[in-house]
């Protein structure tokens, strides 16, 4: 109640007419964000009405733009006091939100609060695992937890709003953004979809500590033809609706309240312009009541896309298709060109109006105009928790992919080598440790594998580094110039062929090595698409020629895509994909190596052999020669790698008695499945149940099998669990290319249970009319 009446004095102050808005807000009777309770829609809806009243077409209008702070500051202190901005991007310093807060609280006219966003992909401060790594624990409470610990973190320096999750299914690993999501299906993408929503937002928008969640890249952004990042996507509309939106779908139905634009063009409409995607979907179908924002500069693109006119036309066909809020980095649209929009009758001031409503109300409801100032001291305690790096390890060994372990390698004794050799140029490097979109972190508080290692063995084993080899991109990435990474000094080949034999001699001299191999982190993420997806390099000709010693070797990967290991996965004994595991990296992989956490990641993708089986997912359609189905080339298997859903343990499982409640059923009711999982090990350890199902016919082709219910359990060695799922309209309809619509046909269906997809415990039911 004091801020309130210091905000109302101000505005009293200031301008008469404002004082009306803050008698209304004086007589709301709500306490907002930081308080804690939901606020009323009615009222929050008559606070919009009220503050629409007060503003003027230009104010209507600048609330409907954001910039991004790349250190002009003089032109954006202008543009906030001018009226201009509704929101700011990339502002982390929480003395200098204050500041900006402050010119748009004290110094405009309607004293509107700027909501600031920013990309809080895999944590703020604490960097957790990438998203795909998060995706591949199968564990939507460990998502949760690490997106509101990101959401706390954020909110405590001042951003309110969160550029996630990123809900694009990808199903090719040549696109570097596929590290960003959460792999290739639809359900575990909805799951995790819904889980980090609830992370960010909490149980309403406002609730304490948490932030405004986005869900991007609306939509199709993963389909890029050639993997190639912002390439066109065509996707018919079968794969759309039963694909790539449903991730989509359940963070709407989770609350979420903000969605991003995607930049390519789909199906030759660009995202950013595509009324069918923005309107009929999101808001019709869906009933979306958030805000769209377009991606960075995007609504500028839908004349790159010579899809718009010019600048101009682009303003009015975005905000047309439903584009709230512009981002720009410049060519800032709809500040230039919307007012003349609406003086042409091209726009009308209601539309204005109607996209300014659910950005207004967000800002009411995040408590922005009680609680537009952060507490700096308070920020900075919040920052240095160590519970969240607690949380950030038990995360990253949680999503740890345990892909190979011939001969019981691992868990490696703690007591058992004296001398170990740890070789890899990513071995020691903290912001490789982290994956792209990582910028607030402390890298002084990062542990790398050489780290974690160190720490884990003690001063008794002596442990020796080197790097073997050098990787780098071959074109620099504009995420380069934002950390000022220095380009890369190639090695000579003598340097090269050096460094190559000193590896080669700590390994020989060792009695055991960890190769850690990958990709550095600006080599997947936004601009880093891959022809080939080779280990980078000489990387191989370095994990043959370590192998060659015959000395055990682990080999730890971090990277954010399947890479093409075929080689490895036939000589290395053990193979840990630790993806890029976050501030805590080092210590979660140390205690996986040594069996202080036992690995329970599954893969969130389907692993390809070699780069040309792509595009490969498990929940293809079936064909005239199943049987062949893993012969469909004839110099290489067709079938992948590892399958999707497959990670293994320290120690064994087994399913059994499987069972539905019912073989018949009509359509529109449900069936129990259960059976028996069962811990065959002598360790505790974690197993991911899944359930798959296959529609043996109907309106259109089925996949062969899709996801249909999870769920990751611990069970003490020789434990057994029933688990029970349920099936019913949910998962059993689809999207039909006959019947345009969702459909659940009478039909014969199958279903399978385990540990992956190539699950072979069956049963069967029908749905019968
Ligand atoms: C990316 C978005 C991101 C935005 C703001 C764009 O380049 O595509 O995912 O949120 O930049 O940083």
């Amino acid at each position: 109640m004091r801020k309130k009446t210091r905000i109302c004095t101000k505005a009293l102050a200031q301008k008469l007419l404002v004082c009306a808005v803050a008698v209304t807000l004086a007589i709301a009777p709500l306490t907002f964000g930081q308080t804690g309770s939901r606020p009323d829609d009615r009222v929050v809806r008559e606070r919009v009405d009220a503050l629409l009243k007060q503003m003027t077409l230009e104010e209507k209008i600048g609330q409907l733009s954001q910039l991004f702070d790349f250190g002009e500051v003089k032109k954006i202190d202008e543009a906030v006091v001018g009226g201009h901005v509704g929101s700011l991007l990339f502002v982390t310093d929480p003395a200098e939100i204050n500041r900006f807060q402050h010119l748009a609280v004290d110094k405009t006219r309607v004293h509107i609060p700027l909501i600031f966003g920013y990309d809080v992909i895999h944590g703020f401060r604490t960097i957790f695992p990438v998203p795909i790594a998060m995706a591949a624990s199968w564990d939507p409470a460990t998502v949760t937890t690490a997106q509101s610990i990101a959401a706390k973190e954020a909110r405590a320096v001042g951003i309110g709003w969160a550029f996630a999750p990123m809900l694009d299914i990808a199903r090719d690993p040549r696109w570097g953004r596929i590290v960003e999501g959460a792999g290739e299906d639809p359900y575990l993408g909805s799951a995790i979809a819904a889980a980090q929503v609830r992370g960010f937002q909490g149980d309403y928008i406002g609730s304490p500590d948490h932030i405004l969640a986005c869900m991007k890249h609306f939509a199709g952004y993963g389909a890029a033809e050639g993997g190639r990042d912002y390439d066109a996507s065509y996707i018919p509309d079968s794969q759309m609706y039963n694909v790539y939106l449903p991730p989509f779908h359940a963070a709407v139905k989770a609350g979420v309240g903000s969605a991003m634009s995607a930049y390519m063009d789909l199906n030759d409409v660009p995202a950013t312009g595509n009324h069918w995607l923005l309107h009929d979907v999101l808001r019709d179908q869906w009933n979306f009541t958030g805000f769209v924002v377009s991606d960075a500069n995007s609504v500028k693109s839908l004349e790159k896309h010579h899809y718009a006119k010019d600048l101009s036309d682009a303003a009015v066909r975005a905000f047309k298709a439903g584009v709230n809020m512009e981002m720009a980095i410049d060519f800032n649209a709809y500040s230039r060109h919307l007012a003349a929009a609406v003086q042409s009758g091209q726009i009308t001031v209601q539309e204005i109006e109607a996209a300014d409503r659910p950005i207004l109300e967000t800002k009411i409801r995040l408590g922005l105009f009680e609680h537009p100032y952060v507490d700096e001291a308070r920020a900075q305690r919040i920052l240095a928790s160590p519970e969240h790096r607690t949380a950030s390890r038990i995360a990253a060994e949680r999503s740890a992919v345990l892909l190979r372990n011939e001969g019981g390698l691992l868990p490696l004794k703690k007591s058992g080598y004296t001398n170990v050799a740890v070789i890899g140029p990513l071995a020691d490097s903290q912001l490789d440790t982290l994956g792209s979109w990582a910028f607030q972190q402390d890298l002084q508080e990062t542990v790398t594998v050489l780290g974690g290692l160190r720490d884990k063995l003690g001063p008794q084993v002596k442990l020796t580094y080197t790097p073997g080899v050098q990787i780098y991109r071959k074109f620099r990435s504009f995420f380069d110039d934002i950390f000022k990474l220095k380009p890369a000094v190639p090695w000579t080949a003598e340097k090269s062929k050096a460094e190559m034999s000193k590896a080669v001699n700590l390994a020989t001299e060792s009695d055991l090595t960890i190769l850690v191999l990958g990709e550095a982190q600006n080599m997947s993420g936004e601009a880093a698409s891959r022809e080939s997806l080779d280990l980078p390099g000489r990387e191989e000709q370095l994990l043959e020629a370590v192998a060659a010693t015959r000395k055990p070797v682990v080999l730890v990967l971090l990277n954010g895509r399947p890479l093409n290991i075929k080689w490895a996965a036939a000589h290395i004994p053990a193979i840990l994909e630790a993806w890029y595991p976050g501030t805590q990296g080092g210590n979660a992989v140390a205690n996986l190596l040594f069996g202080d956490a036992v690995p329970g990641g599954k893969l969130p993708i389907t692993w390809p052999r070699d780069v040309g089986q792509i595009p490969i997912n498990y929940a293809h359609n079936t064909t005239q020669s199943p049987e062949e189905q893993g012969k469909r080339y004839w110099d290489e298997e067709s079938t992948p790698l590892y399958p999707f859903g497959y990670g293994l343990s320290y120690s064994t499982f087994a399913f059994s008695d499987l069972k539905v409640s019912q073989t018949q059923i009509k359509p529109g009711e449900s069936i129990d499945v259960s059976f028996d999982v069962e811990n065959t090990g002598a360790l505790q350890a974690d197993e991911v149940a899944q359930l798959y199902v296959h529609q043996r016919y109907g309106s259109a082709s089925r996949p062969v099998r899709e996801l249909k219910g999870f769920e990751r359990i611990t069970l003490a060695p020789h434990a057994k669990k029933t688990l029970h799922m349920s099936l019913g309209t949910p998962e059993l309809s689809y999207w039909s290319t006959t019947k345009k619509d969702w459909v659940e046909e009478p039909a014969d269906f199958d279903i399978w249970v385990g540990g992956n997809s190539e699950a072979t415990l069956h049963a069967s039911f029908e749905i019968k009319q």
